[in-house]
């Protein structure tokens, strides 16, 4: 049976594209993608190994969230508060009482997996669900799986000699 191997990109709607760019490269270290005449229509980023495609649109319609596997929470945190980014352990809902001792009104952890949580929205309200998982990734047979620790400038490969293209 086929099956996926990752998720290529997400896209979601935006009103103000610079707005959108500054805000996904301070807050999550987004990069921006030159893809040429495609720039014209759409804002492309790379968010870790992933792409982020933004829509511009007046009315920019926000649905659900999505999640992003952050590689050092703490350090996550510290640029949150330090951009002055609200982050809550409660999507959408107001005081959701505390699942563990170590859940805060600002974050939440996960007793089976470790895995740490939060949420934040973008300029334009897009809910993005930042977590961790401290104990990292494995396969069906238990071996560790590595990510990508070095996203920088990562590209898909283009044939030789083809004008670059999305
Ligand atoms: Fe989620």
């Amino acid at each position: 049976m086929a099956g996926v191997k990752l998720i290529h990109h997400v896209n979601v709607q935006i009103s103000d594209r610079a707005r959108t760019r500054d805000w996904y490269e301070k807050v999550l270290g987004a990069e921006f993608l030159d893809r040429g005449p495609l720039n014209q229509r759409q804002l492309q980023l790379r968010i870790g190994t992933g792409e982020m495609h933004f829509t511009e649109t007046p009315e920019a319609v926000c649905t659900g969230h999505f999640a992003v596997e952050v590689d050092d929470w703490d350090q996550m945190l510290l640029n949150l508060d330090k951009l002055g980014v609200a982050y809550s352990r409660s999507a959408g809902a107001v005081d959701a009482p505390p699942r563990t001792s170590e859940d805060t009104q600002y974050q939440g952890r996960r007793e089976d997996n470790g895995e740490h949580y939060t949420y934040v929205h973008d300029p334009d309200g897009n809910m993005i669900e930042l977590v961790y998982h401290p104990l990292g990734l494995m396969d069906s047979a238990g071996n560790p799986v590595a990510l990508a620790d070095n996203t920088k400038r990562l590209r898909w490969k283009q044939k030789d000699g083809v004008a670059r293209s999305a």
